[in-house]
């Protein structure tokens, strides 16, 4: 008999929270395609939604019995709330997709340490897809178990996601001038292989991968040697989400979730999908 996940409770009444604000989120988009004339605290500007779904997932999560910490890409500072696991959120990602309706989602991980944490901290994680149906993929307990999201429910669609063995697609963020030579190296090898799926929702981009298998990057780039996403909040919950469905993640020399975290907010190249794909590109940067 297995022993019972300590975290089981607190990591389910998480889960609940995020399947019923979801519907609400995307409801709350109508209206609030606008900019907020604030920055992020990586220095990008804040969509009216991305300010509004922050606050409506902390007042939500907060208020969880056993929910010690909550932090988002969206706010400078931890928010200390009590005793037990610490949530870090993207609350939308994507969200300059919201000026041309393309889709977004929603990112979360659960650590049992104070941020920042590292992968080997994180209990669960997951995302919400605001695509045509509103999905939740959540990794946990070794396991990734597919959501259909209604207003009033929630379905289950496949109660163990795996990244297909022969991989279709690939996307790859940053412009071409800006990728170094040997990761531009590489892409010329992946392009003879795969089809170009890149929407600008890594979200979108990355349930491509999971759903198709493939190859998802966005790079260290010439401008940007620690590339754009940000790794308490995109890069560990991705990265545990892929390899627990069958794959892997890179920072371009180790798995995400080994990763040092130095800082809440700090940026990390991401790399993650079907396995051969992660090794090939580790070597071809080595
Ligand atoms: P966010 O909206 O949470 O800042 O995330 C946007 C990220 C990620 O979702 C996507 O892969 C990437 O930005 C797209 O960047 P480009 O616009 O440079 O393609
Ligand atoms: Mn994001
Ligand atoms: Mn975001």
């Amino acid at each position: 008999m297995k022993a019972a996940e300590p975290h089981a409770e607190v990591v389910d009444e998480i889960v609940d929270a995020i399947c019923r604000s979801a519907p609400e989120i995307r409801r709350g988009l109508v209206g609030r395609r606008g900019m907020v004339d604030e920055e992020n605290p990586s220095g990008e500007a804040q969509a009216e939604a991305d300010v509004w779904a922050d606050e409506l997932l902390e007042d939500r999560l907060a208020s969880i019995d056993g929910v010690g910490q909550y932090a988002s890409e969206e706010r400078p500072a931890v928010v200390d709330c009590g005793e037990g696991v610490a949530v870090a959120v993207d609350p939308l990602d994507g969200s300059s997709n919201l000026k041309s309706n393309n889709a977004m989602g929603t990112i979360f991980g659960v650590y049992d340490a104070e941020l920042p944490a590292a992968g080997t901290d994180l209990v669960a994680a997951g995302y919400v897809l605001y695509g045509p149906i509103t999905t939740l993929l959540v990794a946990y307990d070794d396991t990734v178990v597919e959501y259909e999201l209604t207003s009033e429910d929630r379905g289950v669609v496949e109660r163990d996601v795996s990244i297909p063995d022969d991989p279709v697609v690939y996307g790859f963020g940053g412009r071409v001038p800006d990728w170094p030579d040997d990761f531009a190296d590489y892409v010329d090898e992946v392009e003879d292989e795969l089809k170009l799926r890149y929407g600008g929702a890594m979200i979108a981009d990355v349930n491509q991968i999971v759903t198709y298998g493939g190859i998802f990057a966005y790079p260290a780039l010439e401008s940007a040697p620690d590339g754009k996403l940000r790794l308490q909040f995109e890069g560990i919950p991705i990265g545990y989400v892929v390899e627990t469905a069958g794959g892997a993640s890179s920072d371009g020399t180790r798995s995400l979730l080994d990763v040092e975290p130095t800082e809440l907010h700090q940026r990390v190249p991401l790399h993650v999908g079907s396995t051969e794909y992660v090794e090939r590109l580790e070597a071809a940067l080595d």
